[in-house]
């Protein structure tokens, strides 16, 4: 039966994600080899864009395989509040009746984004390209993300910074500009977030927008752009750079959105079947976009038994089925200019190269400090806890490794409201000596709400405290 609203279970932990929710500690025990079958959830990002796109179209945009963690479903939220209909059909099936761009509705509360820099940053954006104010917040992890980096191209496109939290953060006021500016911004840091948000405030603009970055960033929002009828072009820019250019006040016609397997919520489970001896592990239509695959390559080169097998096109992306098997791993040199097609995998790489021989060094990975939570210093802080030697020089964190052996063991991880931290040290637990607790679970419900049944289907041992 067709219902307007979010899922039930989701729509508990909705209101629970804002940072004020008791924590729930989880540990995970070493466990049996790891063995089965299973298809990760949707791909947050795409999640995210396939709503939006849907809110900017008059008509009806069908969606298959959204992710429902709460990011997503705050965005489903904003995208109601901004004047679509979201309905929800089935489990992954959804519907957008869009306002239309040029035809959004003033919100009359604020947005609340609870723990997703994504959707607030994509839809500053949105808000940015048309005549209406809205104010943009979410839970204590949110208010500590650098915002400056949105507002400062919005800026110039002519939205009006009505309110601000110091060091321009969350709670944010934004006036957007009915006329926005097109305007030719290059990006200060690698970030798909930035990109997007000019690109959709710019989607309004009568005229060119472009942006430049240097380093190529996810490019999903240039993909849907297109797929729902917008001229845009891409094309490289210096040695690993983009150049994409947007042509404004495209006519949107609606489309039906594939969203295919999120491979940054599918790398924990590709990791665990590595590290844990005797797994064999078959992870199915993992998202393979070459900007997001950065951990393949690196797990490749140190040594990690995977098998690509039915590659394919799906959803207007490349996917693949993902055959792992347990695999003895070797340190290897991260090189910084790979940092943004695997920018959510270092915490998960971090737990790989524990368990490796010799050393990893990671570099160049600055941006993790304004992640959902400081993951650097969140990793090294968690490997430290486990008995893992690793230290941070400058921007690079270099984690030596116990040639398959890992301690483990020492007091809660603390997860600091990061879903990626709590996943990655829990899987650290499944195949070091002694267990492994993290002080909260409960932010895993954001990207990925069936991790844990996942993992125990496939073998994982987790208890409470
Ligand atoms: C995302 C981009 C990345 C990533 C985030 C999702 C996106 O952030 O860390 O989880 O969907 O655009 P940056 O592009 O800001 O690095």
């Amino acid at each position: 039966m067709a219902t307007s609203s979010n899922p039930p279970g989701a729509q508990a932990a909705h209101g629970d994600h804002a940072g004020h929710g008791d924590p729930s500690p989880l540990v995970a025990m070493k466990s049996r080899a790891l063995t089965g079958r299973f298809r990760p959830p949707g791909d947050k990002s795409i999640s995210h864009r396939a709503l939006i796109m849907g809110l900017l179209t008059v008509g009806e945009t069908k969606i298959e395989g959204l992710l429902e963690g709460d990011d997503v479903l705050r965005t489903a939220d904003a995208c109601r509040a901004l004047g679509a209909k979201v309905t929800r059909l089935a489990p992954g099936s959804w519907r957008v009746h869009g306002a239309g761009l040029g035809s959004l509705l003033e919100p009359v509360a604020p947005l609340d984004f609870g723990n997703a820099g994504t959707g607030t940053r994509l839809m500053m954006g949105v808000v940015g390209g048309h005549g209406i104010t809205a104010t943009f917040d979410g839970d204590a992890s949110l208010r500590k993300r650098p915002m400056r980096r949105i507002l400062d191209p919005l800026v110039l496109m002519g939205v009006q910074v009505l309110e601000q939290a110091e060091g321009g953060r969350c709670p944010i006021r934004l006036r957007g500009s009915a006329e926005p500016a097109p305007i030719e911004y290059r990006t200060p840091v690698a970030s798909a977030q930035i990109k997007s948000a000019v690109l959709l405030a710019g989607l309004n603009a009568p005229g060119q927008t472009t942006v430049i970055e240097a380093e190529a960033s996810r490019d999903h929002t240039e993909k849907l752009f297109a797929f729902f009828g917008a001229s845009i072009q891409s094309e490289p820019h210096g040695t690993h750079g983009r150049k994409i250019v947007l042509q404004g006040r495209p006519d949107l016609k609606p489309r039906d959105v594939l969203v295919p397997a999120d491979p940054s919520s599918g790398a924990f489970a590709l990791v665990a079947a590595l590290l844990v001896p005797g797994s064999d592990v078959l992870i199915e239509g993992t998202m393979m976009n070459p900007l997001r695959t950065g951990l393949l390559t690196t797990l490749q080169e140190m040594g990690a038994s995977i098998e690509v097998q039915n590659a394919r096109f799906e959803g207007g992306e490349d996917v693949a089925d993902l055959r792992v098997r347990f695999s003895k791993l070797k340190g290897v040199d991260v090189p910084a200019e790979r940092a943004p097609s695997m920018i959510d995998e270092y915490p998960i790489l971090a737990v790989a190269a524990a368990f490796a021989e010799g050393e990893t060094r990671m570099r160049g990975l600055a941006e993790l400090r304004v992640k959902e939570s400081d993951r650097l210093a969140a990793v090294a802080d968690g490997l430290t806890e486990t008995g893992v030697v690793n230290r941070i020089e400058g921007d690079d964190l270099i984690v030596t490794g116990g040639n398959g052996m890992v301690a483990g063991g020492g007091g809660p991880v603390a997860t600091h409201l990061d879903h990626r931290i709590a996943m990655s040290f829990l899987v650290m637990g499944l195949a070091s000596q002694h267990p492994v607790a993290i002080d909260d679970e409960s932010m895993i419900a954001t990207s990925f709400p069936s991790f844990r049944p996942v993992m125990e289907q496939l073998g994982a041992e987790f208890k409470a405290p």
